[in-house]
């Protein structure tokens, strides 16, 4: 008999079952069955090479341009299937932000970065617009510091600022869900804790998953932690358990630094 579970399967956001991910004929995800709550922030590590920036991409549809990219199985979102034909993959994205490794800023104005989504969508009028940037920037802790130049280009920013920008321009068309790959990979030790703290402020309101190398950073920011190895998802659970008492060997080895 299946576990009854469906008290905690009502706050699940994404559901992932039997995902299997191809380049070429290199299989580089092997029936990966996982499900990530709402309101929380979930992890994933594992070494190398193991599928974790594959996996991500693969909850917007971001490698559906690579050649000879394949998947198979199913993701849901609340419920509905995001590769179901007729799924508007513009819509999808805006549900579904994401925030990459290298801050990534346009090159154009502070307050054009993060109009930029919003305008896409149709949103013209300058007033609405100025709200929509100073709330994103406020809510990715970077108003402070830019409010009085706004005009000038994001590019003159810090890694730290320009990533603070990117969340924000992630912000601006409200998505429901975040993604984030390795973010803090290229920031300094002050800029990453900064972004750690942004990251749990953020979690009320959204669902979070954040790729990354840094056990010690899956353990500060993270409710639940998922462990990849060669595509395959080992082992997920709650974060503090994963990390006191993993039930794999593997995952044992891994986090204690005995691989990877
Ligand atoms: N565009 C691509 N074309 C072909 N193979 C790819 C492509 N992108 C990734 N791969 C392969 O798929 C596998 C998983 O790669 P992926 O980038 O998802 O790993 P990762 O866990 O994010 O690694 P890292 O920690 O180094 O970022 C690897 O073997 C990689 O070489
Ligand atoms: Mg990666």
């Amino acid at each position: 008999m299946p576990e009854t579970r469906t008290s905690d399967k009502t706050n699940d956001k994404i559901s992932v079952t039997d995902l299997n991910a191809y380049y070429g004929n290199a299989h580089v995800l092997k029936n990966i069955t996982v499900s990530f709550p709402g309101n929380a922030v979930s992890a994933v590590i594992g070494p190398s090479g193991c599928g974790k920036s594959t996996f991500i991409r693969t909850l917007n549809r971001m490698n559906d341009t690579i050649p000879g990219f394949r998947v198979s199985g199913q993701v849901t979102i609340d419920g509905e299937d995001i590769y179901a034909p007729g799924t508007d993959v513009v819509s999808l994205r805006k549900r579904v932000g994401m925030v990459f490794q290298r801050p990534n800023p346009f090159p154009m104005s502070i307050f054009d970065n993060v109009a930029y989504g919003p305008r896409l969508h149709g949103i013209r009028k300058r007033r609405e617009l100025a709200d929509i940037v100073e709330k994103s920037l406020q809510a990715a802790g970077l108003w402070d510091e830019v409010k009085d130049r706004l005009s000038y280009s994001a590019l003159g920013l810090s890694g730290g600022q320009q990533q603070r920008l990117c969340i924000a321009r992630c912000l601006a068309v409200e998505p429901e869900i975040i993604l984030m790959d390795e973010p803090a990979s290229a920031l300094d030790p002050s800029a990453t804790a900064r972004l750690e703290d942004l990251i749990d402020s953020l979690k009320s309101w959204y669902t979070i998953i954040i790729v990354t190398h840094n056990m010690q950073q899956a353990a500060r920011v993270s409710d639940l932690t998922a462990f990849f190895l060669n595509g395959e998802l080992v082992e997920f659970g709650p974060t503090q358990r994963i990390f006191t008492r993993p039930s794999d060997r593997r995952t044992e080895d891994y986090i204690t630094g005995r691989f990877g």
